[in-house]
């Protein structure tokens, strides 16, 4: 194979490498994976690659390498080295043969692994003696601990986690810019820490290695239980901190958290999560992370017990500042100064002042207000989210609350001083924006916004339900509607591989998926292996497969699918077949009362049993794509058999729901013969009733790929494009900037809706402004109005289907997707009913187009007379078609 690739130069052509970081990979248990990028001004495909590894970025000694390799790399493609060792650092480089030639080396990708055996720490974990957090919110505990170096580093690295969250500090300086870390992780298995570079922090002479702990998700409240809130994990925090020195002449000092460092509290006096943070200044310690501070009475600290067995290295993006807005001043009822940011965020906000000492500021955060101006509070149920100082002096002086984070767009403060800034800090799990979208609808631009701004809002460390109330879980069932989505608006596969991981360890014995990941609720009937929610194990890993190509994730969560689908096995009746069960089901109908959201209009039982058809067939698809054939055909016939006994069954039933009728279709339960009838049937009930959403967060994301796939393009824009309550746009009119949980959270008139609820186990009330299950339909949006899909069989958009299918209404749509590869990108436009578009497609990616073509249209491509669908290569390329198919409506949008 290797004879047919070339020998002579390509310098035409041009490589970036980028190394995956991946859970097996950054914790050496498995090898790199690698993706590249090339551009070319001489070549139009690549045919062979060499990839290199070396300790040192000039390649000269100790390299390992592939060898010329035949074949068309660029995705997840496995890097020679085999696993990295602990505080090994490799450089990787790649070198691509083109139907041009040779291109020349890339620049060098660069990983440094961290700390990946137990027996690599020797520090142990600590806090303050005695510390009265487990009973109650209490101050943050201060930890610190003075050395001296001879001569300043050569190279130093910080290994920190703890339990609970943390800031360190050396030498006053704060170590990187990470929020809320370790983040949130299934704590009694998996504990992340992160290694930082901090060479330029370190001097000769006396150095003050420092650190910060709060509750966080550790120990603080988590849940909406009063009676059990606090403490799900442990009563007590704790800093481990490894500093590895190399000073110039060669040697290494190491300073690790131990019984030698002292403790104290400060001027942070609790926080927490939900309820916020209590600063007094009038306690705050001067110079206590410096040198030259006088530690000789704070206490010896107390040794936390804390296994290094579950220590990985943070392979999960690290949670910061996203954004920040300067927020508008008003004045609130009552008289407090009301800032609004324009935008609804999880974060915090952030004051000057200048008053007196012991003067108070009070600050209390809403997503919404109250038709009387007043904050809208009443749906964070328990959680105070309010943040508190007192002040100590009469200077200016920066606020900012530590360890904690709120869901709001406006906030109230209160306080006797002089308020001189005011900023809000928009905080997110670091995953960088992956896709751009707009169009002539200004409603459907912003609601896409919205959708952005819910995913960044409730991607904090896990993907959660809602980022304001006592709750702010990692559901599952919101997970697997919204992955998909998620895996477009933002580069978030390494976010979700870690989660994934969580998944699988918190699964139970028997293959029941938790309700929320990581698991705090327990085993209780709500708790474990609901239909669609459960279902996340096999949803998620391959939405991240089909966005990013990753086989890796699917070989690394095929034993956590098999146990899933295993369960259900176990769980089925003599007919073979799941029933009887409390199910959420299809959530949050709007058909369902109000009260009682699990009381949908599909049953529940067919739900449960389509989604177990889905999961076995998933499990064999993933199977499949790491060739493991056996089990591919057993998951394979188990999912028909499920699928064709649920059919038998609700046939009668599926037809008369929207939801019935989406799942059947697009989780393939009903067989294709009858997938044209299943079509029409659900395009006359979204007729029948003009367009109104009728499912919950099953049916949702299903609904429109429904239609679609069943030709109903009319029907399923009639969906889209309403405006009457519910819809996807009457809360963009009603000024929303994230996505709501509930279609009628404001009805028209401008009344709140009081969320009651009445469960099986209780009563209690919900209602979020930032919910992210309903924007899944954002996936369809690039799919199908713009056009851009990544194809299952070819996955990280090595090849696309190009398939739009425009609407009278809209007539401009520009959207955008970096993948690896590089950006595929469509901008098109209609007019004089021609269709106009320019499509970008990078090295190494194809497309089908599949045009938006009737029977008098003339396709053009690219000046060429064509007819079909058309397969474009890499380049742009120019598409128009006269007398195009142009959905309408079946009734104008109702406003
Ligand atoms: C959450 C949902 C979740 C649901 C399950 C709610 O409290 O906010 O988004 O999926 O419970 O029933």
């Amino acid at each position: 194979m290797t004879d047919l690739l070339p020998t002579a130069a390509d310098p035409g052509t041009t490589v970036r490498l980028t190394v995956r970081s991946t859970p097996a990979g950054v914790s050496g248990r498995g090898p790199l994976r690698l993706d590249w990028s090339v551009t070319s001004s001489t070549a139009e495909r690549q045919v062979g690659y060499e990839i290199e590894a070396a300790p040192t970025p000039e390649f000269a000694a100790g390299v390992q390498g592939t060898g010329p390799v035949a074949g068309a790399g660029q995705l997840d493609v496995v890097a020679p080295g085999g696993p990295l060792r602990s505080r090994e650092v490799r450089h990787l480089r790649v070198r691509v043969a083109t139907d041009a030639g040779w291109s020349d080396w890339s620049e060098p990708a660069t990983v440094e692994a961290g700390l990946l055996a137990p027996a690599d720490w020797q520090a142990v974990a600590v806090t303050l003696p005695d510390d009265p957090g487990a009973r109650q919110q209490s101050p943050v505990p201060l930890l610190r601990r003075a050395f001296e170096l001879p001569a300043a580093p050569r190279r130093a690295r910080l290994h920190v986690t703890s339990l609970g969250v943390h800031e360190v500090s050396l030498n006053g300086v704060r170590v990187g810019d990470h929020l809320l870390d370790p983040g949130w992780t299934a704590y009694r298995q998996r504990l992340l820490v992160t290694s930082h570079d901090v060479t330029g922090l370190l001097a000769a002479g006396v150095n003050v290695l420092a650190g910060r702990l709060g509750d966080g998700w550790y120990r603080g409240r988590l849940g909406w239980d009063p009676q059990e809130d606090r403490c799900r994990y442990g009563r007590q925090v704790g800093l481990l901190a490894q500093l590895e020195i190399e000073l110039p002449d060669g040697s290494r000092v190491t300073v690790g958290t131990d019984e030698s460092w002292r403790a104290a509290t400060g001027e942070v006096r609790s926080a927490d999560l939900y309820d916020g943070c209590a600063v007094d200044l009038r306690h705050r310690r001067p110079g206590w992370d410096r040198p030259g501070f006088d530690d000789s009475g704070w206490a010896p600290v107390a040794v936390v017990p804390l296994d290094p067995a579950i220590l990985q290295p943070r392979v999960a993006p690290p949670v910061r500042v996203a954004r920040t807005f300067r927020p508008e001043r008003s004045v609130a009822p009552g008289g407090a100064v009301r800032l609004d940011a324009g935008q609804n965020v999880a974060g915090v906000v952030r004051l000057t002042v200048r008053g007196r000492p012991g003067d108070t500021v009070t600050v209390r955060h809403a997503e919404v207000l109250e038709p009387d101006g007043s904050l809208h509070t009443r749906s964070l149920r328990t959680a105070k989210a309010t943040d508190t100082y007192v002040l100590a002096d009469d200077g200016e002086t920066v606020l900012e609350p530590s360890f904690t984070f709120h869901g709001f767009r406006y906030a109230e403060v209160t306080t006797g001083a002089e308020l001189l800034a005011a900023e809000v800090l928009a905080i997110s799990s670091d995953t960088p924006v992956r896709s751009t979208f707009s169009c002539s609808d200004p409603a459907l631009t912003r609601f896409h916004e919205n959708v952005r701004w819910s995913q960044r809002d409730n991607f904090v460390a896990v993907p959660t339900d809602c980022p304001q109330r006592d709750e702010r879980l990692g559901w599952t069932g919101d997970a697997q509607a919204f992955a998909p989505t998620a895996c477009t608006l933002f580069d978030s596969r390494s976010f979700w591989a870690s989660w994934l991981v969580d998944l699988a360890h918190d699964q139970t014995a028997e293959g029941a998926v938790p309700s929320v990941v990581p698991n705090v609720l327990g085993d209780g009937q709500f708790a474990l292996g609901r239909a669609g929610w459960a279902d996340a194990a096999t949803i998620v890993p391959w939405a991240v497969h089909v966005a990013y190509a990753d086989t890796e994730v699917l070989a690394a969560q095929l034993p956590s699918m098999r146990a899933l689908v295993g369960y259900l096995q176990g769980r089925c009746q003599d007919d073979g077949l799941l029933g009887g069960e409390f199910q959420f089901g299809d959530w949050l109908d709007p058909d369902a009362p109000g009260d009682r959201p699990h009381e949908a209009k599909t049953s529940s039982d067919y739900l449960a049993n389509a989604f177990f058809a889905h999961s076995a067939r998933l499990t064999a698809r993933a199977a499949t794509a790491v060739g493991d054939t056996e089990q591919a055909r057993t998951f394979a016939a188990l999912a028909e058999d499920v699928a064709a006994r649920t059919w038998a069954r609700w046939r009668e039933h599926a037809l008369t729901t929207q939801t019935g009728c989406a799942v059947a279709l697009e989780l393939g339960i009903a067989p294709d013969a009858a997938a044209a009838e299943v079509g029409r049937a659900l395009a006359r009930l979204v007729r029948d009733a003009g367009g109104r959403i009728a499912t919950g967060f099953l049916g949702t994301p299903l609904v429109l790929p429904a239609l679609t796939r069943t030709g109903h393009l009319a029907e399923a824009y009639l969906m889209l494009l309403r405006h009457e309550l519910p819809s996807w746009l009457y809360q963009v009119d009603q000024g929303a900037t994230t996505v709501w949980e509930r279609w009628d959270a404001i009805r028209a008139d401008g009344s709140i809706h009081d969320g009651v609820m009445h469960m099986p186990d209780g009563d209690s009330q919900m209602l979020s402004f930032n919910h992210y299950a309903y924007g899944a339909v954002v996936d369809w949006v690039y799919r199908t109005l713009a056009g851009l899909a990544p194809d299952p069989d070819a996955p990280g958009y090595r090849h696309v289907l190009l398939a739009p299918r425009p609407v009278a209404g809209i007539d401009r749509v520009s959207a955008s997707v970096e993948t690896a590869l590089g950006p595929v990108g469509v901008d098109w436009s209609t007019g004089g009913g021609t269709f106009e578009a320019t499509y970008r497609l990078p090295f190494g990616v194809t497309g089908t187009l599949l045009p938006p073509a009737g029977p008098e249209s003339v396709l053009s491509v690219d000046g060429r007379e064509l007819s079909g669908s058309v397969t474009l290569g890499p380049g742009t390329h120019r598409v128009s078609v006269t007398a195009a198919d142009i959905a309408r409506p079946m009734q104008p949008s109702l406003r």
